[in-house]
């Protein structure tokens, strides 16, 4: 008799399990890695040496409750402490948010090209991930508001928005709020908000501390480099601080993680080089793709979006990857017709417009 085994729960076989940036080139020691987003200067110094005198006490339990790393976070921003939830990733955030707060039968709202996190957090909650259609690459407000319906529970929001680059103003969201019961929690996932120079964006703290509905998440894996450590954090209403401290695991941070966590916060130069490299090169590569043809959709963050059209997008992927140039397809985005490409060194970004003009060069002869 054929033995069937344990059966998962409804929804999670519908999981298309999340693929992330290419690392590797076989026979490539060093590609360029533009795949994921990643800070291409590496983490601040100080913050990898706090990692390494943290592993000397790997056999000790960290801090259950993070207590240094979120005083040091409120110092930093000027928040209250007590409100905020560490995770591993803000990737564990979701999850644990959209468990609480999600289940059989509930819709959970993203916008048509939002992160592909959110689905799979909500299906694994056994809820219903329902998308917005989206104008132009961006969030669609009244679409978001449109969708929301008896079922909702919550909306997941990246701002900006990755893949696409764009942004939502204060007052957009200050509408979406305005439309939005206060059963329905919205998640603004903040993840490349250190990139943005808008004077109409705001992260959103204020609303968290207005409204009983709104959490704002970061990372410690964008522009603070700390992509590897996991190293995640949510800003709560009490009562979701206080859910979120009910389900998370007891240990679920590392020390060395929230040591290089704090060193990170410190180092105020590493964050400014940082900062200053993505608005030196992200206009001049936009510039770059724009006069070879390419459209460049405007981006607020460290990578842009590119339609390479006429050209096949994976076929210019595989091409720069056969020469050690990683950048990451968007057909799973619904996107085919671009690629996503992170602001990496000035030598990957020469090393990756190399590859664009040799590919064009043997596609389009005549143009040269
Ligand atoms: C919009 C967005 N949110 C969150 C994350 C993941 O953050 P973490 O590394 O903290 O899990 C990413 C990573 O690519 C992202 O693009």
């Amino acid at each position: 008799m054929k033995m069937l085994g344990p059966i998962p729960q409804p929804g999670i076989l519908d999981i298309s399990p999340y693929v992330g940036g290419e690392s590797k080139v076989p026979g490539v020691d060093k590609p360029a890695r533009l795949a994921s987003n990643e800070n291409p200067l590496g983490p601040s110094p100080r913050a990898a040496e706090a990692f390494e005198r943290a592993i000397r006490e790997l056999h000790r339990y960290p801090d259950g409750g993070a207590t240094a790393l979120r005083v040091a976070i409120g110092a930093h921003h000027g928040l209250d402490p007590a409100r905020i939830v560490c995770g591993t990733g803000s990737d564990e955030l979701f999850a644990l948010l959209a468990s609480s707060y999600a289940g059989e039968g509930d819709e959970v709202l993203y916008s048509a090209h939002g992160f592909l996190a959110y689905p799979i957090v909500a299906q694994s909650a056994g809820a219903t991930p329902i998308t917005a259609p989206e104008t132009n690459l961006k969030t669609d407000i009244d679409a978001i508001l449109a969708a929301v319906g008896p079922l909702t529970r919550m909306i997941f929001l990246a701002n900006p928005n990755n893949p696409t680059g764009s942004y939502l103003s204060k007052s957009e969201i200050e509408r979406l709020l305005d439309g939005l019961p206060d059963h329905v929690l919205l998640v603004l996932d903040a993840a490349y908000a250190e990139y943005v120079d808008r004077d109409d964006y705001s992260v959103g703290h204020e609303w968290v501390h207005d409204r009983p509905n709104v959490v704002v998440t970061h990372t410690f894996s964008k522009i603070y480099a700390l992509g590897s450590a996991r190293l995640g954090w949510a800003y709560c209403p009490p009562a979701i601080a206080d859910v979120l401290n009910r389900v998370r695991q007891p240990f679920n941070v590392n020390a060395p993680a929230m040591e290089a966590g704090i060193a990170a916060l410190g180092d105020a130069e590493h964050f400014a080089v940082s900062k200053a490299h993505n608005d030196r090169w992200r206009p001049w590569l936009a510039e770059k793709l724009e006069s070879f043809g390419f459209t460049v959709h405007p981006s607020v963050a460290n990578f842009l979006l590119v339609s390479f059209l006429p050209h096949d997008a994976e076929s210019v992927r595989l091409f720069l990857k056969s020469r050690g140039v990683l950048v990451r397809q968007m057909g799973s985005y619904g996107l085919p017709d671009c690629l996503r490409i992170t602001i990496g060194t000035e030598d990957e970004l020469a090393q990756l417009m190399a590859g664009i003009e040799a590919f064009l060069f043997q596609n389009e002869p005549h143009r040269q």
